[in-house]
Formats: structure tokens, sequence, C-alpha cells
């Protein structure tokens, strides 16, 4: 495995991290011995760096990945865990209760990483007092580092310009070959300030493996059911590049999901993908796209491929007819 420094802690972190939302309804898996064995595999690969949150199956994804951890006798230094907390949490009473809940879930002492899941939205606190409290976590010790998931920048500034002493370290953003807006100023902005992005749906939640064709779309139980991306006006945009990863990937003896993969990592320094696996094998192939690097000029075919590819998030409802 390939490794890189966390923000500015200087913790080692694996370059493809593991997300954990797949142990939950929404994804399907959730017997304990099976997502056990997705995080074993993990760990023997040497990937160190496993996401989770708070609404990830009600605590469900939180407790069987501490869990499993715990039980395969992970050290407790050598691994880095991130969780969320909702943007409807994001208040002072609400933030020590809940996060004292996800360490007991988690039953690891405490929170690496503890990231805003996304903005509060409704409620409309201050930035600066649910900041304030986040950082006293950091203060008593529950929580070691802070990071945003889904903020855009204007916000990063004035969260961060609220804390005394700590810093965010981690942002959170979707972004993978076909959904590229968070290199318009996050990936920049995190980049100049030294902030490591873990990058969600890196592989288009499926999208960019090759195994869905236009003509074999997914039928989803689960929480891709009208997924845009699969959508077949979007799906066939993505198809195109889903031929050129193909391409690519037999130059290199590597897959469709570690060309993928591996054109995040080549293209930012910041960026460590958390893709989400179901099986010992799939951890397998995501591991393997680290540890090596897309030539220039296979990189720039599949940043040209992508580059004016837009995804409509509208299409389920324009093309309803009704
Ligand atoms: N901050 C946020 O708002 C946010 C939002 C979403 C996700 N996340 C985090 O990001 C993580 C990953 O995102 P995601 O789960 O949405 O999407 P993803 O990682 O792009 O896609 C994961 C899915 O792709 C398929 N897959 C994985 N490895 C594969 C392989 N080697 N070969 C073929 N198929 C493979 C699996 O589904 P099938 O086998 O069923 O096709 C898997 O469930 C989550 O677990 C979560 O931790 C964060």
């Amino acid at each position: 495995m390939e490794y890189t420094v966390l923000g500015k802690t200087g913790e080692k972190v694996s370059r493809i991290g593991l997300g954990a939302w797949e142990f939950s309804e929404a994804w399907g898996l959730t017997d304990y011995e099976k997502a056990k064995s997705v995080v074993k595999r993990a760990l023997e690969l040497g990937i160190n760096f496993f996401d989770t949150a708070m609404v990830y199956g009600n605590g469900f994804s939180e407790k069987t990945l501490g869990s499993a951890l715990r039980e395969l006798g992970a050290k407790r230094d050598e691994i880095i865990v991130s969780t969320k907390i909702p943007g409807e949490f994001l208040n002072p009473l609400d933030i020590p209760r809940a996060v004292e809940h996800s360490v007991k879930l988690l039953g690891l002492g405490y929170v690496d990483v503890l990231l805003a899941h996304w903005p509060p939205c409704w409620h409309n606190y201050p930035t600066k007092v649910y900041a304030r409290a986040m950082e006293q976590l950091v203060n008593v010790g529950l929580v070691r580092y802070l990071g945003l998931s889904n903020f855009p920048v204007e916000l990063v500034e004035s969260f961060r310009s609220s804390l005394a002493r700590a810093d965010v370290e981690v942002f959170q953003h979707r972004y993978n070959l076909v959904e590229r807006w968070a290199e318009a100023e996050v990936i920049p902005y995190a980049e100049k300030h030294r902030i490591t992005v873990q990058a969600w749906s890196p592989i288009a939640k499926g999208a960019l493996t090759g195994k869905y064709t236009p003509d074999n779309l997914p039928q989803f139980a689960d929480v891709r059911a009208r997924e845009p991306v699969f959508h077949p006006e979007n799906f066939e945009k993505v198809w195109r590049v889903v031929q050129l990863l193909k391409s690519t990937g037999e130059k290199y003896g590597k897959t469709p999901v570690q060309v993928a993969l591996n054109w995040l990592i080549t293209s930012s320094p910041a960026v460590v993908p958390i893709p989400g696996a179901k099986s010992p094998a799939q951890v397998e192939e995501l591991a393997g796209a680290a540890g090596w690097r897309l030539k220039p000029e296979d990189w720039a075919a599949l940043e040209e491929a992508s580059r004016g590819l837009t995804i409509s998030y509208s299409v389920y409802y324009v093309k309803s007819g009704k």
C-alpha cells in the first residue's frame, strides 16, 4: 500500500481508504461477519483509513466497523477512523451528546477525525457556535482532528476562522472521473491549505467499474435506485469513459476501477478516495489502485474524455413526463 500524510497532522494514511456506508440497510450489507471480512482484507492490504458516519444505518456502520477493527486486533495508533455528524446535530447540545454516543458505538476510545457531514440547512446555528463546540471535543480528547464534508469554501473559511487552536484537516466531497466539480474550488483550496480530501463515491457508485452497461443497467434495490449517473441519458456519456478506462487499464494490467481511482490520486496529492466495498475481492481490487501512476499521456486522455461531461441530476424529475 502507498501512504500519504493526513492534512497537517503528520499521521500516515493509506492512499486508498475504505468507506463503510456499505455496512447498512441502505447498501444491503448487514451481515456482521461479511462486513468483518471486508475490514479484515482491507487491514491485510495495508488500508488504515476508514470512513463511517452517524447516519449510516443509524449507528450500525459505526458499531460494525469499530467492532470489526477491535476483533481483528487493529492497532489503535495505526488506524485513522473518520466519522461524521449530520448537519441537524450541529448545535451545542447535540454535538457532545452525539459524539459521546459515536465514541461508544465505535468502541475505539476516541474519534480520529470528526467531520460535519453537511452544513446545517434548517436550524441556522451560527457557524462559530458549532465550530467552537466541535473544537471543545478536541480539547477534551474525544476527537483528535476536525473535518468538513460537503461544505463550500465560503463556509469553510468562516468555520476555520472560528477555531482557536485546531484547524480543518480533512474535507469530504463527491469526486470521481465523471463528477469533477470539486476541482473548481475545493481541491485547489485543500492543496493550498494542506487539507486531505476524502473523495466519496470515487467510482461513481459502481458506474465506473465496467460491470454495468447501457444494456444492463442495474435494477437496484439499494440506495442507488434512481441514482442519476445510472439514468440512461447520463450513463450513455459515462459509458464512453468506461470504454477508455478499459483500454487504458489493458496497457497497465489494471481494471477500470483501478484506473478510475488512480486517475484521482494522480490528479491531486490531496485526494484520498474512500470507495465502499461489499466483499474481500472488491477491496483487493480497490487497493490495487495505489502504488503506481498513470503516465501523463494516459492521465490526459482521461482528463479530456471526461472534462466536458455533465451529469444531469434533475433527470428523473424532468424525464418523468408528468
Ligand atoms: N460525505 C458524504 O456525504 C458521503 C456520501 C456518500 C458516501 N460517502 C462515503 O464514501 C464511501 C464510498 O462512496 P459510495 O459507497 O457512495 O460509492 P463508491 O465507492 O463509488 O461505490 C461503491 C460500490 O461500488 C461497487 N464496487 C466497489 N468495489 C468494486 C469493485 N472492485 N468491482 C466492482 N464493483 C465494486 C459496490 O457495489 P456493487 O457491487 O453492488 O455494484 C460498492 O458498494 C461510502 O462508503 C461513505 O463512507 C460519503
